[in-house]
């Protein structure tokens, strides 16, 4: 087993009978996805998920797992990933450009558990650039406000697609590369502050508790 199955699996036995699930984005969440999808099959536990992308949307349905929205259900447990982890439990996500739907799912749920390899893990938040999900029509005016407040912005452009990445929202992404982040409780409102963004993958102040995939094994961290 990867480390990152050693803890998308790992998450998954957390899961209780009858709970609503948020479903967060990337590859190590697949495989917490695909260990809630098998507990579903095997042990008949009933749940139902929350999706932060069409992606997880996919995988849910692939195993047969109902889905429901936050205007009818509220979230027992979300767990997702991060592309950044500090020592305060502040991440950097959106390197699956999902993080608007993320931030409203990790944000609402009664837990959050944040699963990831422990490459992850840094002493301060800054080498993986800022995601921004931008409303199309504002990019450069973002982008030149990026740069005011030091930082390299780049639009970022899709792999097997001709132009720009576009988010399941319908929106651009700018990353946003700050030489250091000193304070990213301040830079995560901040930037929120700029006209035409719609999120950014800065979250601070939510995590319960992060599963760490270790050569030595999954190792638990708490606020
Ligand atoms: C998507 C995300 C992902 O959770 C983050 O990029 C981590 O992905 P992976 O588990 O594939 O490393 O924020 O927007």
């Amino acid at each position: 087993m990867n480390l990152k199955q050693e803890v998308g699996y790992k998450a998954a036995e957390e899961v209780k009978d009858g709970q609503i699930l948020g479903f967060g984005t990337g590859s190590t969440t697949k495989y917490f996805i695909d260990k809630v999808g098998m507990r579903v099959k095997e042990e008949g536990i009933e749940v139902m998920a929350i999706p932060t992308s069409y992606q997880s949307v996919l995988l849910a349905q692939e195993w047969n797992i109902p889905l429901t929205t936050l205007d009818e259900h509220s979230i027992d447990l979300a767990v997702d990933g991060a592309d950044e982890i500090d020592p305060q439990l502040n991440l950097i996500k959106g390197g699956g450009a999902a993080h608007t739907m993320e931030k409203i799912v990790d944000y609402s749920a009664d837990e959050l558990i944040i699963i990831a390899h422990d490459s992850k893990y840094v002493d301060q938040l800054g080498a993986f650039p800022v995601p921004v999900e931008v409303i199309p029509k504002a990019k450069t005016i973002v982008s030149n406000t990026l740069k005011d407040l030091g930082a390299s912005p780049k639009l970022r452009m899709a792999v097997n697609k001709d132009g720009p990445v576009i988010t399941d929202n319908g929106n651009f992404i700018i990353d946003a590369k700050f030489d250091e982040i000193l304070s990213p409780v301040d830079l995560e409102i901040e930037l929120n502050t700029i006209p035409g963004v719609v999120e950014n993958g800065i979250f601070t102040e939510m995590v319960d508790k992060v599963l760490l995939g270790t050569e030595d094994g999954v190792k638990e961290l708490k606020p």
